[in-house]
């Protein structure tokens, strides 16, 4: 394996980001941008999609945006099939758009179970299916699905989108399988709490609730979205080229750190 430079990686190669227009998504785009890679980044909001195409070209990096909802299957694959249709290829799709809100299972409503499932397992699955059609007939292609380690910790609050994160993970392993040796590669991030207003707002909406997920971090901090977005690239590119059907924690060491200390001799 040719180890490539890092500066222009992406050069030539083309990027859909699906919620690209904040958090995550948005860190991811620029990343990509930033090392010569074209993006796209879709979602349902005009404004922050315009905002992110306008950060990556004030950089001097190239994007567009296509404004679709991911619960609209035929909607997605039109996007997905207009992005090929006008740059020749389709190199990466990054499933990063979601939808969540903390509530017990008891009181969560089924049009609540519904909308999280929809937005999280189903566009993750709609946008795969669209992206694969042109990665497999290319015979090269990373699919990479944002997920969180909730979706195997139980983590209160989360059933909804814990369900659908745990299905993207089963997704993402039985279709790494079926297209390993066509050239498509599927794999997961698991970013842990990540400063961004999405996730601040639906997780940690007040100053105690942030300090109780701070303090339950072993690395004592949240992390940026570039953070994130560094590992998202590393998956995405060739450097990546051997690995499938992985999930790759970036999470300051939180789902692990769950044990307590029971002797202080064990503490530094
Ligand atoms: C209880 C709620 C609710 C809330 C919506 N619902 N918000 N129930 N508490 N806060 C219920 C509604 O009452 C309704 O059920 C059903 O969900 C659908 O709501 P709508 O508003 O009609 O749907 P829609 O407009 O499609 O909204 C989808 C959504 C929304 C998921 C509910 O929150 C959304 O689009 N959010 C997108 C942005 C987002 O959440 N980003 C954060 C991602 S962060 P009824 O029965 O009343 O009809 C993330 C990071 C994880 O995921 C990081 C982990 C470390």
């Amino acid at each position: 394996m040719k180890i490539p430079n890092l500066a222009n990686e992406f050069d030539g190669r083309v990027a859909v980001i699906t919620g690209g227009g904040s958090g995550i998504g948005r860190a991811v785009a620029r990343r990509y941008g930033a090392a010569g890679g074209k993006i796209v980044v879709l979602g349902r909001r005009e404004e922050p999609l315009a905002e992110t195409v306008e950060l990556i070209r004030a950089a001097g990096g190239a994007a567009d945006y296509v404004s679709c909802d991911v619960r609209d299957a035929s909607g997605v694959a039109e996007a997905i099939d207009g992005v090929v249709a006008r740059e020749g290829r389709i190199d990466a799709l990054v499933n990063n758009a979601a939808g969540n809100f903390v509530t017990p299972g008891e009181n969560l409503s089924p049009n609540g179970w519904k909308a999280v499932i929809d937005i999280v397992l189903n566009g993750s699955f709609y946008a795969t299916h669209a992206a694969a059609q042109h990665m497999l007939s290319a015979g090269t292609g990373s699919i990479l699905n944002v997920i969180a380690t909730y979706a195997w910790h139980g983590h209160p609050g989360t059933v909804h989108s814990a369900a659908a994160k745990g299905g993207i993970v089963a997704m993402t392993r039985t279709l790494a399988v079926e297209w390993a040796a066509r050239g498509v590669r599927v794999n997961c991030i698991a970013p842990g709490p990540t400063e961004t207003e999405g996730a601040g707002k639906a997780l940690w909406g007040t100053d105690a609730a942030r300090a109780r997920v701070q303090g339950g971090v072993p690395a004592g901090r949240f992390a940026s979205p570039e953070e994130i977005a560094e590992s998202a690239s590393f998956l995405m590119s060739d450097r990546a080229d051997y690995i499938t059907g992985e999930v790759l924690v970036v999470d300051g060491g939180q789902w692990l750190g769950k044990s307590v200390y029971t002797d202080e001799r064990a503490r530094a």
